[in-house]
């Protein structure tokens, strides 16, 4: 059911003050600097109460519950992969009034990712360009993590997912142990998993999303799946519909819960200036092109697969765009980056605003309505 509080006046001030002060402060430095200035400040106040409590009487927007394999989402949207790869902030994700978290890229081992920079703005564009490489502490130590943020009473009550990738040292033949190492140090911490191979920054990852190369990761997870954790695929905007199809037939027999639509593009709008770097595009460039890879997923599996659609999501026109080519859930990164904290709560006004001028009751309702 909508909530009552979608009528609550809007949060102009937040937005105004982290366009007019914060992003000017951050813009000026070397992007992952800035993250990383921005991640220590979450995982600081990640840690206390108040400061999570204050964050979201600022942030919460209306409830817009959303109940997909098994897990109970106050809101549909996420934070996408790639922002809290360490897990260090956990408990701040659903203080600033997202649905649910993401954590990772995580991999067997822990690796230092590619040389920087490896990470650019294109500002006039609202996109990013990343080639990180899934930099990371390794599965061991985010075990350790998130023991430590269950221990200590702070886990959120919001479903918290892990994105599992490949150690750049381990050979594609030898991918689905590397998966299933992560994933079974894990699988008793998280909420849900995903499965990456889509990342365009670990050498010939995204081969692992040929078909049999899929098939043997998702049959050495399951293998370890006993208590049956709901497990998705992240797939390219790159890969064609075919390729799609050939995922799509992996669902039933490998029991996955669902498809992440997209990762990053390795495809550029221009070639000049910093499109030029190599890396995966996200942010506004990247909307129409994963909403085409939902819409096609969405039709092509009759909406019987749940979609969490990511790419190119700034505010409620570009979420209600994902929802009705097909995603039940969303999830947001560059949008954070370029909109700010509010960005979640704008996007939930606005969504239930529509719901209710298109006389739904809930968000179900809407999911594939334009495929
Ligand atoms: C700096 C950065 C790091 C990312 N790291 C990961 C990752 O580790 N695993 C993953 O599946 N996606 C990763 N992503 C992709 C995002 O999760 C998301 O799919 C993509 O950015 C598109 O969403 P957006 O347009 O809202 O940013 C990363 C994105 C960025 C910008």
């Amino acid at each position: 059911m909508l909530d009552a509080s979608a009528a609550a006046p809007d949060n102009p001030p937040v937005s105004w003050l982290y366009k007019t002060f914060v992003r000017p402060n951050f813009f000026n430095r070397d992007p992952e600097e800035a993250h990383n200035l921005v991640i220590g400040q979450l995982a600081w106040a990640a840690r206390r109460r108040w400061a999570l409590g204050l964050a979201g009487c600022f942030l919460r927007g209306p409830k817009l519950p959303v109940e997909l394999f098994g897990l109970k989402f106050p809101n549909p949207v996420g934070l996408a992969a790639g922002m809290d790869k360490g897990g260090t902030a956990v408990p701040v994700w659903a203080a600033l009034g997202l649905g649910f978290s993401e954590l990772g890229g995580v991999t067997q081992r822990g690796q230092p990712g590619n040389p920087q920079p490896r990470m650019f703005r294109v500002v006039e564009d609202e996109a990013l360009i990343n080639r990180m490489g899934f930099n990371n502490p390794g599965a061991d130590a985010m075990a350790g993590r998130l023991r430590d943020w269950h221990d200590s009473g702070a886990w959120p009550s919001h479903p918290v997912g892990v994105n599992l990738g490949k150690s750049k040292v381990t050979p594609l033949a030898d991918a689905p142990a590397d998966y299933r190492y992560s994933f079974e140090l894990l699988k008793n911490l998280a909420d849900f998993f995903v499965v990456n191979v889509s990342s365009p920054n670990t050498p010939n990852l995204r081969q692992l999303q040929d078909k049999s190369a899929l098939a043997e990761i998702l049959a050495a997870l399951q293998e370890a799946n006993d208590d049956n954790r709901p497990i998705l695929v992240k797939v390219a905007p790159d890969l064609g519909f075919d390729a799609l199809d050939e995922i799509l037939e992996l669902v039933e027999p490998h029991n996955l819960a669902g498809i992440v639509a997209t990762n990053t593009t390795i495809a550029r709008p221009a070639e000049s200036g910093l499109y030029a770097e190599t890396g995966g595009l996200s942010g506004r460039p990247l909307a129409r092109r994963s909403t085409e890879v939902i819409r096609h997923l969405y039709r092509q599996s009759g909406g019987r697969v749940p979609l969490i659609g990511v790419g190119g999501i700034f505010d409620a026109a570009d979420a209600w765009e994902k929802i009705t080519a097909g995603a039940s859930l969303l999830q947001i990164y560059s949008g954070m980056v370029y909109e700010g904290p509010q960005i979640t709560r704008a996007i939930l006004k606005g969504l239930a605003k529509r719901l209710a001028r298109e006389g739904f009751t809930e968000l179900r309702e809407a999911v594939g309505t334009e495929k």
